[in-house]
């Protein structure tokens, strides 16, 4: 089914328009998500990308209906999901307790995500770069909630191959949205090392076969912390030292 496209942006701040479309699309998402169509391929990718020998602490920003936060709780790990739109929220609470996996899901933006710095060992990002206004200060935040040995996993694609399965947004919005037609690994790659990430890892050449239709390339990237990370939460988790 065609998404209605959403009205226009306030002038000055445009999350709202962006938050009202995934709304509006929440109760149809699954139907149309290759999560949902692959759910096989998607779990021993991610598990691969994950490289955890035992539970952890993870947070997926973004998470839509749960795609990433469900595979990893049945992964056996501990998760956190977050999103801005309380109808996303309610499918992934549904499509959670389908799958009997326990996952705390909150409302909330990704710059006001509710979560201690250090918290987490993985954070997961999985097509929500593309629909931000500021995706490097989102990685930036998935930096700062990661604990100093820890890892995000993060996937999206270049979407403006395929425009039939992309969002619909009124074009005031799209234009707001630096990676409106999609992201490449060679650029994601750059935008994780200026968010101060590790050098990154791939994991889609697992997948046997393409998992969007139309062909759309996509990447799924791990990446560590970083030594400028691990330096900076030196000096914040250890303020007794400076003294
Ligand atoms: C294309 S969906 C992807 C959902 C999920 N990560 C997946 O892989 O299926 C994008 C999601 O990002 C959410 N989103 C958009 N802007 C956001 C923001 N600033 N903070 C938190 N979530 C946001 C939307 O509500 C939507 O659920």
């Amino acid at each position: 089914m065609t998404p209605a496209a959403t009205p226009g942006p306030d002038k000055d701040d445009v999350q709202p328009a962006i938050t009202a479309h995934w709304s509006a699309r929440a109760p149809e998402f699954d139907g149309v998500a290759s999560h949902a169509a692959f759910p096989g391929l998607w779990r021993d990718v991610l598990e691969a990308a994950f490289q955890a020998d035992g539970p952890r602490d993870v947070i997926d920003l973004g998470t839509g209906t749960g795609a990433c936060a469900i595979v990893a709780a049945s992964l056996g790990h501990r998760v956190r999901a977050f999103d801005g739109s309380p109808e996303m929220l309610a499918a992934a609470s549904s499509a959670a307790h389908r799958a009997r996996v326990a996952i705390e899901f909150e409302v909330a933006l990704i710059k006001d995500v509710p979560a201690q710095p250090g918290s987490a060992d993985i954070v997961t990002m999985r097509n929500v770069l593309w629909t931000l206004e500021d995706p490097l200060e989102a990685l930036r935040v998935a930096h700062r909630l990661l604990r100093p040995d820890g890892l995000i996993v993060v996937s999206d694609g270049v979407w403006s191959v395929a425009p039939q399965y992309r969002a619909t947004y009124a074009p005031e919005v799209a234009a707001r949205l630096p990676l409106h037609d999609g992201i490449t690994e060679d650029a994601m790659r750059r935008m994780l090392a200026e968010a101060g990430f590790g050098e990154a890892t791939a994991w889609h050449h697992l997948f046997p076969t393409p998992p969007y239709p139309g062909d759309v390339p996509l990447f799924v990237l791990s990446a560590g912390k970083g030594e400028a990370g691990a330096a900076t939460d030196e000096w914040t988790m250890a303020p007794h030292d400076l003294g």
